[in-house]
């Protein structure tokens, strides 16, 4: 680690029982886009407030670009924050949404007007400085409660689903300016979302996170393509997990009467239990049951068919469980199928 932008130890906290976060330690680097991704409930929110500190009875340390904040309140340090459910005070106009940013900041050197109209441009929504929240659309909206956010510089940003609310056309336009903001100012910046895909494409790297803890942090790509846990491997993306057994020879896995090939480069000693996990995308879909020459050939029988557009999602039926594939085929398959993949794209977990 480089560069120390938020480094947060051991954190736990636990409301009258339920226990939100054990034992949780994070190192997000400065000027990094860092997401916490996973389902409701596991925590992501509990996290963001335990860093800028609104968190009653949190347990562990935090430090912002190495300064220890652990018994610091809220605004000593020097955080913003965007809220996942509502966003902006009603009575008042987005210019004093805005400037209630500035409320503890002390400007060195220009008006607070001058530094309202600039983060109105900032966002790009400087012809609306006088309205009020109800004459916004749900994505200016947020993109004003981002302003006021960054109002008062912080070295931090914290976004908990700051998208969640809006159509998904909206939400993809806006994360690309979002995206470039945060690039443009180089600032540290926690993301949250229980949108996986969201996550990929958004982030420096992701922190898969499952019932108050973290399970896997890397860089997107590794996340998809390497996942660490059945968990990661089932969230994150569509995935065919295969529960089997690891042959005597040890060089492949025993699955309901068939084998798979033992994923490229990982080992296991014979009779271990293991999972193999095979993305619809690795897995090629042949009209006809007469087996491919390379890789792996399971004979199949498509059940349903959904198309995206670009592409087929298959559902197979091999061996009483399902299987999904995704094909660019021209033409959707049907009936009696050979499904075919490489053990180089298959995971062991
Ligand atoms: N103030 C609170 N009092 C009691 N329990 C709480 C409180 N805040 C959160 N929890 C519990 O802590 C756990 C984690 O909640 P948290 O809000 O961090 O989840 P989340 O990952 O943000 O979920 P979501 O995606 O739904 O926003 C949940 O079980 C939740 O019910
Ligand atoms: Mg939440």
């Amino acid at each position: 680690m480089t560069d120390a932008g938020v480094q947060v130890e051991s954190m736990r906290v636990a409301f009258d029982g339920v226990t939100a976060l054990r034992d949780v330690s994070l190192a997000v680097e400065s000027g990094e886009f860092f997401t916490l991704v996973g389902p409701s409930g596991c925590g992501k929110t509990t996290m963001l407030r335990a860093i800028a500190g609104l968190t009653d009875g949190a347990e562990g340390t935090v430090a912002i670009d190495g300064r220890d904040v652990t018994d610091a309140p809220p605004e000593e340090r020097n955080v913003g924050m965007v809220f996942q459910n509502y966003a902006l005070f009603p009575h008042m106009s987005v210019r004093e949404n805005v400037a209630y940013g500035l409320r503890f900041h002390e400007l060195a050197d220009k008006s607070e007007d001058d530094r309202v109209a600039e983060l109105l441009e900032l966002v790009d929504l400087g012809g609306v400085a006088d309205r009020s929240p109800e004459q916004l659309s749900g994505g200016q909206q947020q993109r004003i409660a981002l302003a006021r956010a960054l109002a008062p510089e912080p070295d931090v940003l914290l976004l908990d689903e700051p998208l969640s609310a809006l159509d998904a056309k909206l939400r993809k336009r806006l994360r690309v300016q979002l995206q470039t903001i945060q690039r443009e100012l180089d600032i540290t910046t926690i993301y949250v979302t229980h949108d996986q895909a969201e996550a990929l494409a958004l982030s420096d790297r992701v922190a898969v996170m499952h019932e108050g803890r973290v399970e896997q942090v890397a860089v997107p790509e590794t996340v998809y393509r390497d996942p660490t846990s059945r968990f990661v491997a089932e969230f994150v993306g569509d995935n065919n997990l295969f529960d089997g057994r690891v042959t005597d020879d040890g060089a492949s896995v025993a699955v309901d009467g068939a084998t798979l090939p033992l994923p490229a480069g990982t080992a296991a000693s014979p009779g271990e239990s293991v999972t193999v996990a095979v993305r619809p995308e690795a897995i090629a879909v042949d009209d006809g049951d007469e087996a491919g020459a390379d890789g792996t050939t399971l004979a199949a029988t498509v059940e349903t068919v959904e198309f995206l557009g670009d592409a087929y999602r298959v559902h197979c039926r091999w061996q009483g469980r399902r299987i999904e594939c995704k094909t660019t085929a021209a033409n959707p398959p049907a009936g009696r199928v050979t499904l075919r993949f490489d053990a180089a794209d298959a995971q062991l977990l």
